[in-house]
C-alpha cells in the first residue's frame, strides 16, 4: 500500500490550506479544504504495474453531516465517496473504497468537494 501524506513527493495540492490545530493526524498536518462546492485535494500518483488498485482516505467530520465528494482520475469521474461524520474534528477513520483500473505510469488524482461544505479533513490517500 502506498500511503501519501501531505508532506510526501505524491502530494499536489489542496484547494485550501494544510492544517495541523485538529489533533490525530499523521504526519505533519491534513488538507482542509475551503468549506465551498467545486474545492479539492490533488495527487501525482506513479504506477509502476498496471493493474486494479483501492483509493482509501484517512479523514475527519466533526460537522453533523455527511461530506460528499467526487473521485477523478486524469480528470475522468471513477466513483463518488461519502465522508460519514466522525464526531470532532479529532477523530479519524478510514473512508469507504473506491475501485478502479490504472495504467501503468503517472496519474492525477483529484477529490472534489460536491456539496458546499466542502470535504471532510483529509489526512492522507492509501493506494
Ligand atoms: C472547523 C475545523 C476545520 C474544518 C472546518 C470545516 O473549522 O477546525 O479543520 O475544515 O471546521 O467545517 O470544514
Ligand atoms: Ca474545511
Amino acid at each position: 500500500t502506498l500511503v501519501i501524506e501531505e508532506n510526501n513527493a505524491g502530494f499536489c495540492r489542496v484547494d485550501g490550506s494544510i492544517d495541523s490545530n485538529n489533533m490525530g493526524f499523521t504526519g505533519s498536518g491534513f488538507a482542509n479544504t475551503d468549506n465551498q462546492v467545486g474545492t479539492g485535494v490533488e495527487w501525482a500518483i506513479n504506477v509502476s504495474t498496471a493493474g486494479t488498485y483501492s483509493f482509501e482516505w484517512r479523514f475527519s467530520n466533526g460537522s453533523a453531516a455527511a461530506r460528499p465528494g467526487a473521485l477523478t482520475v486524469d480528470g475522468a469521474l471513477v466513483a463518488s465517496v461519502s465522508f460519514p461524520t466522525t464526531g470532532s474534528w479529532s477523530s479519524w477513520a478510514a473512508s469507504e473504497t473506491s475501485t478502479t483500473w490504472l495504467s501503468q505510469g503517472y496519474h492525477f488524482v483529484r477529490l472534489e468537494a460536491t456539496a458546499n461544505a466542502g470535504l471532510a479533513n483529509i489526512d492522507s490517500l492509501s493506494i
